[in-house]
């Protein structure tokens, strides 16, 4: 594709449910209050571009701009925005869907529009590629914990044996809430393919169990009965509710136990004295919401990314080709990736 013209950018944009992805020139936008403008230079897939490309889910009209991650350089910023300046590496999570299907929002493309509630520093030693595995999976892991009503301060001490169940570690969401709740003082007991074990012990968790075996769920028990470990409190970051509903509702604190699933099967509901919960953030207002993500990205991450106690995980693979390799990168993510966030420089 040609150079664009002066004040427009490369763009990747679906016109119709399911219709190849291609590429586009388009208007740079202009930032508005509380917005900065990025120019990209790393991009993370998601499952849910996958679904939204394929399924149409959370689409109000097309044409769209898919993605939610990114990476790069403030370009410009919004007279109303004092705390970022042109320069700033930094990560955003963005999304079209948020803002009505407004493409100047989507993160495929090579200027997109961020609010300034949802963009976090990066730390010297963080590279652009690393940023933006974050976005999306560090908001996930905090939708959990607002899911369960888990205070944003918990701190558990070791003696407290407080544990956690992050089924499906090795994922980026699941690597997340590994973090994030190894960070609150929760003993973490966690699942992946033995490849990953070790990696996943580096990230905090105390038990990592092998979800190939067939008696995984009552080995978890088993173990963290034999520690005293109270495990009635889980994450399931890969749609594998009955088995963290197995473990948890071994360990039902004065008949309750609680998990959060990225994957909602049903409403948050109650089964078997276990409160299955979604992924949640405020909506009770703008400024509720705003706020939810001004802990996650302005205070939280930045605070966790320099002091390095929260690292980018799972693994990076960097994948080339500039935006008109998306499809294909799509296609690798959809047929499962293991322990790895794909991310494209462009
Ligand atoms: N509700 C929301 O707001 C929200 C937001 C973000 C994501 N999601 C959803 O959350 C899910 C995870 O997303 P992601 O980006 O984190 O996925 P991902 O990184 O692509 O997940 C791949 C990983 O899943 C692990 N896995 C697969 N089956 C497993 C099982 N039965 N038990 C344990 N681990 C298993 C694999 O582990 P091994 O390598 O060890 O095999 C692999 O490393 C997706 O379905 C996504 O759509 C929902």
């Amino acid at each position: 594709m040609s150079t664009p013209p002066a004040g427009q950018h490369l763009a990747s944009i679906l016109t119709s449910k399911g219709s190849p992805l291609s590429l586009i020139h388009r208007p740079t936008a202009t930032p508005g209050p509380n917005e900065l403008l990025i120019e990209v230079k790393a991009l993370a897939l998601n499952p849910a571009d996958n679904a939204q490309l394929h399924l149409g889910i959370l689409i109000a009209s097309y044409p769209y701009i898919l993605g939610s991650d990114i990476a790069g350089t403030i370009v410009s910023v919004h007279p109303s925005v004092t705390e970022y300046k042109t320069g700033d590496r930094v990560l955003a999570g963005v999304s079209a869907y948020f803002e009505n299907a407004n493409n100047d929002y989507g993160a495929f493309q090579k200027f997109v529009l961020a609010k300034k509630w949802a963009v976090t520093p990066l730390p010297d030693g963080v590279s652009f590629s690393q940023g933006a595995m974050l976005p999306m999976a560090v908001s996930t892991a905090w939708n959990g914990w607002f899911g369960l009503e888990i205070p944003r301060d918990t701190k558990w001490q070791p003696e407290d044996k407080k544990g956690m169940l992050v089924w499906g570690g090795a994922s980026s969401v699941g690597s997340a809430a590994l973090q994030s709740a190894k960070l609150m003082g929760y003993v973490i007991y966690t699942t992946a393919s033995s490849k990953h074990h070790e990696y996943l012990k580096s990230l905090g968790a105390t038990h990592v169990f092998d979800y190939h075996d067939e008696d995984v769920v009552r080995k978890i028990v088993e173990v963290a009965k034999g520690e005293g470990v109270s495990l009635d409190i889980g994450y399931d970051a890969v749609g594998q509710m009955h088995s963290c509903m197995g473990v948890l509702k071994e360990f039902k604190v004065n008949g309750k136990a609680k998990m959060a699933e990225v994957i909602p099967s049903m409403e948050d509901r109650d089964k078997d004295g276990v409160a299955v919960r979604n992924m949640k953030m405020p909506r009770d207002s703008p400024e509720a919401f705003q706020e939810h993500f001004h802990f996650i990205f302005n205070v939280w991450l930045k605070d966790k990314l320099e002091s390095g106690e929260y690292v980018p995980s799972p693994g990076l693979q960097v994948v080339e080709g500039g935006l008109e390799s998306l499809p294909k990168h799509l296609d690798t993510l959809k047929a499962g990736v293991s322990g790895v966030k794909l991310v494209l420089e462009i």
